[in-house]
């Protein structure tokens, strides 16, 4: 492992969870690959814009005919060059209306690009990120990984999709749900979800040992 891309999207900030998640995996991750080098997009207090006309064109030729299509050219290619160069991507991705949130899906319209990230072919779309892994964490209020909360989450089948669309298919989710639901769940669930991202980190160990 040489580099680490942290993107985060909560609004919350200080107080996210996920926030605070994704440092103390990023902690450990540099802890433990001290060559290691990051970056960080934090679309929650700095947050890409939402596709325009001009920008639409732009990503979708490949070509520029005003300054605007310039400039939302030279963004998404800035956002794909810094994927392209990690090899352990981390997301932290709330649950937003049942979804992620506007800020991370108008990074995702930036980045799933054809022809750069992904190519149509005769037998389907082919993704051309490969050899990456991601490690996802979700925040929600409610329960939605079983029961009847599962048909309404619009959030991790996204997310998958997504990005096993450009090639990365390797993704660990770390849940942290059930935070709206009472201080008991909340704490159980926060304690639950540092459980399981310190067993994913220490599989990163695993794996580039
Ligand atoms: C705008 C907004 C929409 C939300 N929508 C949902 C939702 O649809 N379902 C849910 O379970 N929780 C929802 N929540 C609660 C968040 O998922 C929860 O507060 C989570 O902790 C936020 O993530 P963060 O702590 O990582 O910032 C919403 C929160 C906000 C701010």
């Amino acid at each position: 492992m040489s580099k680490i891309l942290v993107i985060a999207s909560s609004a919350l900030a200080d107080t996210s969870i996920s926030n605070q998640l994704i440092r103390d995996a990023l902690a450990a991750l540099t802890t433990g690959y001290p060559a290691a080098v990051f970056s960080m997009r934090d679309l929650g207090s700095m947050p890409v814009p939402h596709l325009t006309p001009d920008a639409a064109a732009a990503l979708l030729t490949g070509k520029t005919e005003n300054a605007s299509q310039a400039a939302a050219l030279a963004l998404s290619d800035e956002l794909i060059g810094e994927l392209k160069a990690a090899d352990t991507i981390v997301i932290g991705a709330p649950m937003y209306n049942f979804g992620i949130p506007s800020t991370l899906k108008a990074w995702f319209d930036h980045v799933l690009r054809a022809g750069i990230t992904f190519r149509y072919t005769e037998s389907g779309p082919v993704g051309l990120l490969q050899g990456k892994r991601a490690i996802v964490v979700e925040t929600r209020g409610g329960h939605y990984s079983e029961g009847p909360g599962r048909a309404m989450d619009a959030q991790e089948p996204h997310l998958r999709a997504m990005l096993g669309f450009i090639g990365i298919a390797d993704v660990t989710f770390v849940r942290a749900e059930k935070l709206g639901l009472g201080p008991q769940a909340r704490e159980q669930s926060i304690g639950a979800a540092r459980a399981q991202l310190s067993d994913v980190i220490r599989d990163q160990y695993r794996r580039a040992a």
